[in-house]
């Protein structure tokens, strides 16, 4: 049942299974590996020919890494994916796999941080210029388009800000100008956002957040079309990069629940965003799901769902002290970066301290991630922390 034509949860249950390879064991097996004996010379060179389909080395693949990139292949909709160390991973070889020195690159505002200092400290230093853009420049982003730029770099909505991009618009301009487009879909994967499907050539998902599920796993994926998989590969390979077989297993479990987990999420979040909009402490909710969310249209026109990550923009002037005996008194929201668990997070982030196309003025900006804790508590924990903000 490998059969691409299957609705979306049909895929999440069995993509990537092969139990008839396996005792009938429902799910595949970890193989740990470094060495892989060839019986022949003639085996081995053929096995070197054909290193991205075959096992041949244990930083190269083993068959668990392998079901797990069949699966998300599967379920994004692209013709082969390349399983990481982490999400960070999948995003700078998907970078690297595109430029050379004297290239330009086109990168979004609302970057995740780690990719921003990416591209302006390595990318910077072996000469390959970025220019960050407003999110929400949809076509404009021709403009900013010079003979030298090789890549649009997008992240929808930004995982800090929210801002959701116009990515037909912006990858129409790119491929007008024989630009590559590369995505960071880690808000909405594995379920909600298919952005292959609207010609984005390479999809790079942080595994560890939604498609773990759990917080214990670390996984980085690119989904490839046929054309952007060898270049994405090849950079994989020679960055050194390899996939632990634990994580991929612990990955590909997750998977299979991920349908049920996001419904929840999205339901969990959009309860929390409503509660806080009518909160007199909150300026705006950060939530493209919400109606009078500046990316509400394009939000409802590209995505079939929400996940469980939003912001809240405090009213401005709100006290730091205030904050901070909010944040540090929490029962049931943790206090963490990496989201996509089961659990509950809030967090202080400093948009302001990033952007540099469009300064960000709102705030203080708290980033929440809905778990699947009981919504009452939820709000019982939130409710008490503002209390705390008057206080403090
Ligand atoms: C949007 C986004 N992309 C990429 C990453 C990097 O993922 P990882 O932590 O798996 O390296 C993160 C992690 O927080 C993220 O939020």
């Amino acid at each position: 049942m490998r059969s691409k034509s299957k609705k979306l949860d049909t895929l999440l249950a069995h993509a990537g299974r092969s139990p008839e390879t396996n005792f009938g064991i429902v799910n595949p097996p970890v193989y740990h590996a470094s060495t892989v004996l060839h019986p022949t010379v003639a085996a081995l060179e053929a096995a070197q020919r054909n290193r991205y389909n075959q096992v041949t080395y244990g930083r190269h693949g083993t068959p668990t890494q392998f079901a797990l990139e069949e699966a998300v292949a599967a379920v994004e909709g692209g013709a082969r994916a390349i399983a990481f160390c982490s999400g960070a991973a999948s995003c700078f070889a998907a970078i690297l796999a595109f430029v050379k020195a004297g290239d330009h690159v086109l990168v979004t505002d609302s970057v995740y941080g780690p990719v921003r200092a990416f591209c302006t400290g390595f990318l910077e230093r072996f000469g390959v210029a970025t220019t960050f853009y407003d999110p929400q420049i949809g076509e404009g982003i021709a403009a900013l388009i010079q003979p030298n730029t090789r890549l649009v770099y997008l992240e929808s909505p930004g995982s800090l800000t929210f801002e959701v991009q116009d990515v037909p618009a912006i990858v129409a301009a790119a491929k007008a100008r024989g630009v590559r487009t590369v995505i960071d879909n880690t808000w909405a994967a594995p379920v909600y956002f298919k952005p292959l499907a609207l010609g984005v050539d390479v999809e790079v998902i942080s595994g560890t957040k939604y498609i773990v599920g759990h917080s214990d796993a670390m996984v980085g994926l690119a989904v490839c079309t046929a054309e952007s998989f060898l270049p994405v590969r090849t950079a994989a390979t020679q960055l050194g990069n390899h996939a632990a077989p634990d994580d991929c297993y612990l990955a590909l479990r997750g998977l299979r629940s991920a349908g049920v987990r996001l419904k929840q999420h999205q339901a969990q979040g959009l309860a929390l965003a409503r509660w806080l909009a009518a909160r007199p402490e909150v300026a705006r909710v950060l939530h493209p799901a919400l109606p009078g969310d500046p990316g509400h249209a394009l939000w409802r026109r590209d995505f079939t769902g929400a996940s469980g990550l939003f912001a809240i923009a405090l009213r401005p002037g709100t006290p730091e002290a205030g904050i901070a005996a909010m944040l540090d008194g929490m029962e049931l929201f943790g206090m963490g970066a990496s989201w996509g668990g089961f659990e509950s997070l809030i967090l202080p982030v400093h948009p302001e301290r990033l952007r540099t196309a469009v300064p960000w003025r709102e705030g203080p900006v708290l980033r929440l991630h809905a778990g699947l804790e009981d919504i009452d508590d939820l709000v019982a924990d939130l409710e008490r922390g503002f209390a705390r903000i008057k206080a403090g």
